[in-house]
């Protein structure tokens, strides 16, 4: 089975105000996990109000097959392939579909990463996104693991 790792990202339109976006992020991720989950699937999704910047991984039918309903999908415009590479290993194998949307508590990862203010994916190459996304899944499992 050929595996591969594909990274995007689109421009948030959704509704701005904040608890319509709350919604329809819930509804994104209850349906992205679901179908992921049947696809074998896994990876991450970063998301504020500006931009969505996600990994995909997995079969690479799957990936591609995934990567084509959403970039259709009317809650973002602007779908924009930024990298998409065979890999051996997963990255997210525990994760159907990991999500952080940016918050006070996330911005010494940013800053680590050297985004001060807001992100702009269109300056950031695949392996600086990968790298983002894997800090801010190890920050939520050192979280998960003390919270149990
Ligand atoms: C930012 C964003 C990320 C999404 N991520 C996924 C995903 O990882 N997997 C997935 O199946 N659908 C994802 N979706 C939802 C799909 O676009 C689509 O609505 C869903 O797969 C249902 O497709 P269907 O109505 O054709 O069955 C995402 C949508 C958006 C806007």
């Amino acid at each position: 089975m050929a595996m591969t790792q594909l990274v995007y990202y689109s421009k948030n339109t959704l509704d701005a105000d904040d608890r319509s976006q709350l919604v329809n992020l819930r509804e994104i991720l209850e349906i992205a996990r679901r179908k992921n989950g049947e696809n074998g699937v896994t990876g991450y999704l970063i998301f504020d109000k500006a931009y969505f910047l996600q990994i995909l991984e997995g079969d690479k039918d799957a990936v591609e097959e995934t990567y084509r309903r959403i970039a259709g999908d009317r809650r973002h415009a602007d779908v924009t392939l930024v990298e998409q590479r065979p890999i051996a290993q997963r990255n997210f194998s525990d994760w159907n579909m990991g999500s952080a949307m940016r918050s006070v508590d996330h911005e010494e990862i940013y800053l680590a990463h050297g985004i001060s203010g807001s992100i702009d994916p269109t300056k950031m190459t695949g392996s600086k996104i990968l790298s983002l996304a894997t800090d801010l899944r190890d920050l939520e499992a050192r979280r998960n693991r003390s919270a149990a």
